[in-house]
């Protein structure tokens, strides 16, 4: 029988679910594309005889892979199955041990092997275990905690009440993580700082530079001695770079607007007297006597600092929202063009979100989702949705209209 694209539809049943029991309806681009979505019993039967000749030995006949970075198949959407299965063998998703096991088989034969482990039930006993997901802790949450033992210097939010400590509000996190780097490399001197900055791991310099960055941006709680006037005419000097009001435009060039005016004096003549290495500032502090120092402190200190731009991280659960538009409902996808998530296992979809960051595996869709991703993302994404519980679906070939 001919079924034409036009008057294909099909309709979702999720098994065993009566919340999703609705019918859906998926309005196929090509009939080429469903085929695999309504195979016939005797396409399923022979699919099984495919798996067993050529897929076994990786993927099990029952689908349920028992090996890292080999994918469950037990139940994942048919024309999914068949497309990528197609991509391995036209060499589009590259894989040296799937290339070598479709290399020789037919079109028929992959699309019935896609039918076989799709008609199978997926994966079981995952599910419950989403609620012991080994979230990560969110990045600000986990930044606030190890800044804890800054505070008593750096104030609370990163606004200084000490004169002579900077304050780290209203800086870049590149910038606050390359002078952690300078200290702890000693390329920066402080007695003070070089110990603390040894202490801390890489990934908690980077929550903590992002924590601050996220506190709102307040002027130092200290005083300033100079001449705010003579300053701000002295600056015309430094705005090429430094910005018009302190609030500097890359990440290199620190902003200095609202910073403890003690503090930026100290630098300068560190710069000036090679205690800081920076070819640059040096050159400039050295014109600088102490006086102009301190009314270029003043200037700058009185300045309003502004928050770095730095959005938020999404948490897991506002990414998943996202992933679930087209993945559908916690990773169980209702398209058969698209895969489910739910219960595939963990190493497999962190590979892969890896593999579509990298460019590795290309998609345009996917692409454009896990160019954002970060390391951790990618970590709690992965962790999430192999601990959602996977659901199988049939799809019912409804009559044309
Ligand atoms: C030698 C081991 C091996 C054999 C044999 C093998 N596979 Fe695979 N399969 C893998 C590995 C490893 C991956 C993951 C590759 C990747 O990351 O792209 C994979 C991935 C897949 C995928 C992609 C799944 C997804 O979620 O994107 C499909 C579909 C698949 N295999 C089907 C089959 C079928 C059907 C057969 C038999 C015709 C088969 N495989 C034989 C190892 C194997
Ligand atoms: C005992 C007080 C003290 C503690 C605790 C402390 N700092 Fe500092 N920090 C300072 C002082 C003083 C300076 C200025 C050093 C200099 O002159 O280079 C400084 C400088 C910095 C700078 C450079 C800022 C800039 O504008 O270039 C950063 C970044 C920094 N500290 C981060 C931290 C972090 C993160 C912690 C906690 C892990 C911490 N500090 C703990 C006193 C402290
Ligand atoms: C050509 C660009 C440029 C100009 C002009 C410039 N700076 Fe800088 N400034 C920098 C860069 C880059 C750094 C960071 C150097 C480092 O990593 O130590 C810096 C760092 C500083 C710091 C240290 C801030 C901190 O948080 O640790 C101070 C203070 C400073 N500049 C003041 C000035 C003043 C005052 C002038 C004008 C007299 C000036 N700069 C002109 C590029 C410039
Ligand atoms: C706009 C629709 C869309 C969105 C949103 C989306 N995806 Fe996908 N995803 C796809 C498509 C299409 C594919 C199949 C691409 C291919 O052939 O490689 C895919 C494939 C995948 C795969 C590979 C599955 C497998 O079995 O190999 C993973 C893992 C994945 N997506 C995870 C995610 C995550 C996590 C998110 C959210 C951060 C997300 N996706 C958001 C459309 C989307």
């Amino acid at each position: 029988m001919k079924r034409s694209a036009h008057s294909l539809l099909l309709a979702v049943l999720f098994l065993g679910s009566s919340a999703f029991a609705q019918p859906a309806v998926v309005q196929p681009g090509s009939a080429d594309d469903l085929k695999a979505a309504y195979a016939t019993a005797q396409d399923v039967a022979d699919g099984k005889r495919v798996a067993q000749s050529s897929c076994v030995g990786c993927h099990g006949l029952n689908g349920i892979s028992t090996a890292k970075g080999v994918p469950h198949l037990a139940g994942q959407r048919a024309a999914y199955l068949h497309l990528e299965l197609r991509n391995y063998k036209a060499g589009v998703r590259g894989n040296e041990a799937m290339g070598a096991a479709v290399k020789f088989l037919s079109d028929d034969s992959l699309f019935k092997a896609s039918a076989y482990y799709a008609s199978l039930d997926p994966v079981s006993g995952a599910g419950e275990g989403a609620k012991s997901a080994p979230a990560k802790p969110d990045p600000v949450q986990a930044g606030k905690a190890a800044a804890a033992g800054c505070a008593g210097c750096h104030g609370e939010t990163g606004v200084s009440a000490m004169p002579g400590t900077p304050s780290l509000v209203g800086l870049d996190p590149k910038y606050l993580a390359a002078a952690m780097k300078a200290y702890k490399g000693g390329q920066r001197k402080s007695d003070i700082m070089k110990p603390m900055a040894a202490a801390v791991t890489d990934a908690d310099v980077g929550n903590i530079t992002l924590y601050y960055a996220l506190q709102k941006a307040t002027r130092a709680q200290t005083p300033a001695a100079g001449d705010k006037a003579a300053g701000k005419a002295a600056a015309a000097a430094c705005a090429g770079c430094h910005g018009e009001q302190g609030v500097s435009a890359t990440p290199a060039t620190p902003s200095l607007a609202g910073q403890d005016a003690q503090y930026l004096v100290a630098a300068l003549g560190a710069y000036k007297n090679g205690g800081r290495g920076d070819e640059t500032m040096k050159g400039l502090a050295s014109s600088l006597d102490d006086a102009a120092m301190k009314n270029l402190a003043a200037y700058y200190a009185s300045l309003q600092p502004q928050s770095p731009n730095v959005r938020k991280p999404l948490a897991t659960a506002e990414w998943a929202e996202r992933c679930d538009r087209c993945h559908g409902i916690n990773g169980n996808s209702t398209d058969p063009r698209l895969p489910a998530l739910a219960g595939q296992r963990e190493d497999y979809l962190q590979a892969v979100l890896q593999a579509y960051r990298t460019g590795k595996r290309k998609s345009p869709a996917m692409a454009a989702m896990s160019d954002v991703l970060t390391d951790a993302d990618i970590d709690n994404l992965a962790a999430y949705y192999s601990r959602q519980k996977a659901r199988a679906v049939v799809y019912v070939t409804l009559p044309a209209k």
